[in-house]
């Protein structure tokens, strides 16, 4: 552990951070989301403000709560909700972390009334929606950029397919396959990557401690 660090290192810095699921409605009462807790884009929002900055964070549906006079709270429920409140943001931040899991697709319109039990297949058709990380490595002027990743197979070539291609400046490959990681967990087993592809595994740890492991990181790459 190295805390080479010390006060409040990101001070009169603003930090962007998206955390949890996005639901796309499929009519008033079903939506298309995922597992994710917000945990771990809450812990990193947390330990943004311990260091001192001003952070913004956009949450999709979750259960945690957080309260800090440097965190500023922004809900949000679909995907393209999302991309509108991070580009509100993005370009007065210095740092941006996309956790959140944002849904691929969603229904290509929502019904208006419930869809009725039928006896019967019933197709929903589902289109993209915009990826947020990758219009932010697009729009990036001096933003520190960090991405996160989800890989079930081929994992560090696909996290580093991702680094590039959103033209990200670190990525945090998360691994499901772990005991002690991934959804609702209060743990986390993380490899960072940078651009130059070097890559760093940590062990499984509380994302408390994840989060800490991540800012100490993005403060050694990181000179603004
Ligand atoms: N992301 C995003 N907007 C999307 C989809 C993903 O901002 N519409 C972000 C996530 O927050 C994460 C990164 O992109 O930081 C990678 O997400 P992931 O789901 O692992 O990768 P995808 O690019 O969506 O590709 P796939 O799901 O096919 O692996
Ligand atoms: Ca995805």
């Amino acid at each position: 552990e190295d805390h080479i660090i010390s006060g409040l290192p990101l001070r009169n810095k603003k930090v962007l951070i998206t955390a949890g699921p996005t639901y796309e409605a499929i009519d008033p009462v079903r939506f298309i989301g995922n597992h994710s807790s917000g945990k771990m884009g809450f812990e990193l929002a947390k330990e943004a403000a311990n260091l001192g900055a001003e952070v913004i964070l956009i949450s999709g549906p979750s259960n945690e709560s957080i309260k800090h006079a440097l965190i500023k709270r922004i809900d949000v429920v679909t995907a393209e909700e999302m991309y509108t409140a991070v580009h509100e943001h993005y370009a007065t931040c210095n740092i941006a972390i996309l956790s959140a899991a944002v849904a691929d697709f969603k229904p290509d319109h929502a019904a208006v009334d419930k869809i009725k039990k039928i006896d019967a297949v019933l197709n929903i058709n589902l289109v993209p929606t915009k990826d947020i990380l990758a219009s932010l490595g697009e729009a990036k002027k001096n933003q520190f950029l960090v991405g996160f990743a989800l890989e079930t197979s081929n994992e560090l070539e696909n996290a580093k397919g991702k680094l590039r291609r959103k033209n990200l400046d670190l990525i945090v490959l998360n691994s499901l396959n772990d005991k002690g990681a991934g959804f609702k967990k209060a743990t986390n087993k993380i490899t960072l990557i940078d651009t130059e592809e070097k890559c760093q595994s940590f062990e499984t740890k509380s994302k408390t401690e994840v989060a800490k492991d991540i800012f100490n990181e993005i403060l050694k790459k990181h000179q603004a």
